[in-house]
């Protein structure tokens, strides 16, 4: 075994990577839960993946033949039920992972200096998966599919001059249509994942280059005589290895964070197992009811909603009388995330040592942000488009008012080292 590994490192740096990244990456002692969402997003996308595979294997892209050969993999494929609902259920479980992990970002300040590319790459990933589950939703060609593909796609409508012949460009046809189902199939199945797949290592890479923050937000202690603090990273990506007895806050990643990412996974697994073989379409919430029937251009289903994952943003789009303008309020909702880096212009990282205003400007955001997640499924009656708009006001005022307070934010003492 050892001769092999001797073969395989003289030509390609195989054990000193896994060393550097996985085994012996020194990670801040003072990891807490909110840290087990990146590896527990990891399994999940390899879960999309593995069952994708599987469910490609029966599945026909093609208008005739979708929506009959879903029911063909429910009903008659060995296990085929499994790999369908692994799948829708992974969809949604991707974003809950993802949305706890980005919450994490932002109460310890992990998108600050020098993070602020990490974030940069995590919000790329961010787009793209919501890319994936749009394109993802139309291939079952149910109702919801077809409607839900519908109305997003139309929204490009609204840009002036070249928004209806964008339309026609991104359907491949005049209408939603076989045309339309082939390419977000090919989109679905190897185009974006490929893309998700890259920006996931690209995301690793700028974490390990500058090391991961921690609960505390404050360097882990540096080897003596490297660069102060404000300076650059926490330490040179080299130096830290080299010097890795001298980081005293910092323990390798395995066996003590692996051990404890186990302990995360089977609590995931359970809750995962769970919906999976007792409530596969979460009350409606996962699967849509309407996406039980095939996709029919000639009845429009009652009351079209997006899945829960969209509803947020869907909201906001929604609040806003004029089309366009709801259009671009939903984007700009996703491009203020982008730059929160800028926003946000405290010296001190972590919400643990920040002003009280910054821990309720936070908090106010994260009732927005649920809130609107829960409008965006109710039909837009009077009543639900105003507290719609009040939330919207709330989700864009989180980033303009931190952009005044944090630059001479009232902060507590950091501690010297690491706490508990
Ligand atoms: C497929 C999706 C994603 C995967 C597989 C992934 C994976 C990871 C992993 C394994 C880590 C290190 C462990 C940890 O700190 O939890 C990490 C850290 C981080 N991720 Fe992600 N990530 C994803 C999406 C995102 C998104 C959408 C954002 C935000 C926009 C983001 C922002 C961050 C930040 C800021 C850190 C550093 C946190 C810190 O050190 O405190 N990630 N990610």
């Amino acid at each position: 075994m050892s001769r092999i590994m001797n073969w395989i490192d003289e030509r390609i740096p195989f054990s000193n990577s896994l060393k550097l990244h996985v085994t012996q990456y020194p990670a801040p002692k003072n990891f807490n839960f909110w840290y087990i969402m990146g590896s527990l997003a990891l399994v999940v996308l390899v879960n999309q993946i593995v069952t994708g595979i599987w469910l490609t294997m029966n599945y026909n892209p093609s208008a005739d033949g979708a929506f009959a050969s879903i029911e063909y993999i429910m009903r008659d494929v060995d296990y085929g039920w499994l790999l369908r609902y692994m799948h829708s259920t992974g969809a949604s479980a991707f974003f809950v992972v993802v949305y706890l992990h980005m919450f994490r970002g932002l109460m310890y300040g992990s998108y600050q200096r020098p993070r602020e590319l990490l974030w940069i790459f995590g919000m790329l990933i961010f787009l793209v998966l919501m890319a994936e589950a749009f394109m993802g939703y139309l291939l079952p060609w149910g109702q919801m599919s077809f409607w839900g593909a519908q109305v997003i796609i139309s929204l490009f409508g609204a840009i002036p001059f070249v928004g209806e012949d964008l339309t026609t460009w991104i359907r491949g046809d005049f209408v939603i249509s076989g045309a339309t189902l082939n390419r977000f199939f090919a989109l679905h199945v190897i185009a974006l994942p490929l893309v998700l797949v890259i920006l996931v290592f690209l995301h690793l890479i700028a974490l390990h280059e500058v090391g991961s923050n921690n609960p505390d937000g404050i360097n882990i202690k540096k080897p003596k005589g490297s660069v102060p603090d404000d300076e650059k990273a926490p330490f040179e990506f080299h130096e830290r290895y080299t010097a890795k007895k001298d980081i005293v806050d910092a323990i390798p990643f395995h066996p003590y964070y692996t051990v404890k990412d186990l302990v995360g996974l089977a609590g995931f697994l359970i809750l995962f197992a769970w919906v999976i073989f007792f409530a596969p379409t979460m009350g409606g919430f996962f699967l849509e009811p309407p996406n039980f029937q095939a996709a029919d251009p000639m009845k429009t289903p009652e009351h079209i909603a997006p899945v829960w994952y969209f509803t947020p943003f869907y909201a906001i789009l929604r609040a806003i009388p004029d089309k366009l303008l709801g259009v671009i309020a939903m984007f700009l909702a996703i491009v203020f995330l982008f730059l929160m880096p800028w926003w946000d212009r405290c010296k001190v990282r972590s919400v643990r040592y920040r002003s009280t205003l910054h821990k309720v400007n936070l908090t106010v955001f994260v009732i927005s942000f649920i809130a609107l997640g829960y409008l965006g499924v109710k039909p837009a009656t009077d009543v639900y488009t105003i507290m719609a708009r009040i939330f919207t006001f709330l989700y864009f005022a989180f980033f303009i008012v931190m952009w005044f307070y944090s630059k001479n934010e009232r902060t507590k003492p950091l501690p010297e080292r690491v706490t508990k």
